[in-house]
């Protein structure tokens, strides 16, 4: 089957098998091998990507239910070698280790800061909730949401809070 997709702003067309999943498809057709399969039971959270900029798990979800729907992989969240404030903060607050989880929980945390830019410490765990990781223990995670919800304030506010 044809199908229209946009990838991390752009456009692609290609033909699928109706039973090739989008996870697959981002990662051997398009080569965005950011994109991890963990389980491929909808269990760990590890291929999640942004549909409509709403989190999925790509290991559930067909390439041809993507057709003319807007795709956001973990390659779509740097600017060149600038890492996006997420990834930033990942790494100085040591929210990964073997990694592999991670691209995942990238993309869960850009869901969750694009509605609510300061949010909880029950929230985020309510958001992780379908992410799975057998490294960090998870608090270095929510630690990593929190100090990326600060980055991505808006520098006027920063000081607006800091005088209150
Ligand atoms: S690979 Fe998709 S949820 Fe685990
Ligand atoms: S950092 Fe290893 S699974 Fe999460």
């Amino acid at each position: 089957m044809r199908i229209r997709i946009t990838v991390n702003g752009n456009q692609e067309e290609m033909d699928v098998e109706p039973r090739e999943l989008l996870a697959d498809v981002l990662r051997n057709r398009l080569d965005l091998k950011g994109t991890r399969i963990g389980c491929d039971t909808s269990n760990c959270g590890a291929c999640t990507v942004l549909i409509d900029g709403k989190a999925v798990k790509s290991c559930t979800m067909l390439a041809v239910q993507a057709d003319g729907h807007d795709v956001m992989t973990v390659e779509g969240l740097s600017d060149g070698e600038k890492l996006h404030p997420i990834q930033e903060a990942f790494v100085q607050k040591h929210g990964m280790q073997c990694g592999y989880c991670t691209s995942g929980m990238l993309m869960t945390a850009y869901w969750l800061l694009s509605r609510n830019k300061d949010p909880d410490d029950g929230e985020i765990r309510k958001f992780f909730s379908g992410n799975l990781c057998r490294c960090t223990g998870y608090q270095d995670i929510i630690d990593s949401v929190k100090y990326a919800s600060e980055l991505m304030q808006p520098q006027e506010e920063k000081l607006i809070a800091k005088e209150h």
